[in-house]
């Protein structure tokens, strides 16, 4: 499979184009809210599936930057839906665990999506636009672990189920799918990779502390246990 990644120079795409075989041209030469220019580039490039990373990531620029952050993430998402479409290619879309308010945990995919921010709602405003363009998709809400923590402290009461989207190659399925692993604490998971963490309480009422996904089908797809 070669796959076109859009945002490729990002966190998540780095990762993902060291590990698949894929063509993943920068923000300046495949800019997503060019339509013109992507229509035209599209045909340079002979893929079998896009994985479309490409988005306003940084929940306080999407804030602040609303207009971007929608045009980004909203229409950039429906502009390569549609060319995924017109050109019959499976469409693997990166949503995220924002698209749940973050308070119960747990979140299934069959649940309904009530995003805590702006960040969020483009988020799940782009799966929406994925399922609108009638292109055959994976939407796949996961969330990211860095290899190296970056903060002395890590909170104990905010939860997550950390993956990197490695089902792209697993994953035949179409719809939506949860990928992460087992439910843990930012704590647990940033001493994995540093022991002389220190423990922190959040104690900020807005910040989502149960943005953990259920991820029962993923591993049923998986097929073995999953990471921890
Ligand atoms: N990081 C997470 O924790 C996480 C968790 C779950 C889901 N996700 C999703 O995974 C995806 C990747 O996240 P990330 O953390 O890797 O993001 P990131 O590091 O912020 O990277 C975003 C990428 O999008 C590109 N980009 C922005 N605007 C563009 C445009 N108009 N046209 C083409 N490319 C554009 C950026 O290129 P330039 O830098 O050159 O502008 C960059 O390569 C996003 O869709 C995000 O919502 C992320």
């Amino acid at each position: 499979m070669r796959y076109l990644v859009t945002g490729g120079s990002g966190k998540l795409g780095l990762h993902l184009c060291a590990k698949l075989e894929c063509v993943a041209p920068s923000h300046a030469a495949f800019d997503i809210l060019d339509k013109t220019a992507l229509v035209r580039s599209f045909e340079r490039y002979d893929v079998n599936a896009i994985i479309h990373l490409a988005a306003i990531s940084d929940q306080k620029l999407a804030d602040s930057r609303r207009d971007l952050a929608y045009a980004v993430n909203v229409i950039g998402t429906r502009n390569i839906a549609d060319a995924a479409n017109r050109h019959t290619i499976p469409l693997f879309y990166i949503s995220t665990d924002y698209v749940f308010p973050g308070i119960s945990g747990g979140y299934r995919e069959t649940d309904p999506p009530a995003p805590a921010n702006f960040y969020g709602w483009t988020k799940y405003a782009g799966e929406l636009e994925v399922r609108a363009s009638g292109c055959e998709h994976l939407v796949i809400r996961t969330s990211f672990r860095p290899d190296a923590w970056g903060f002395p402290t890590a909170y104990t009461n905010v939860m997550t189920s950390a993956e990197l989207a490695r089902c792209v190659t697993h994953c035949h399925v179409r719809g939506i799918l949860h990928v992460g692993t087992p439910t843990k604490s930012f704590y647990d998971l940033a001493r994995r990779r540093h022991a002389a963490i220190e423990p922190e309480e959040c104690s900020d009422p807005c910040f989502p502390k149960r943005r953990d996904l259920n991820i029962d089908r993923w591993l049923a797809i998986r097929g073995t246990t999953p990471g921890t």
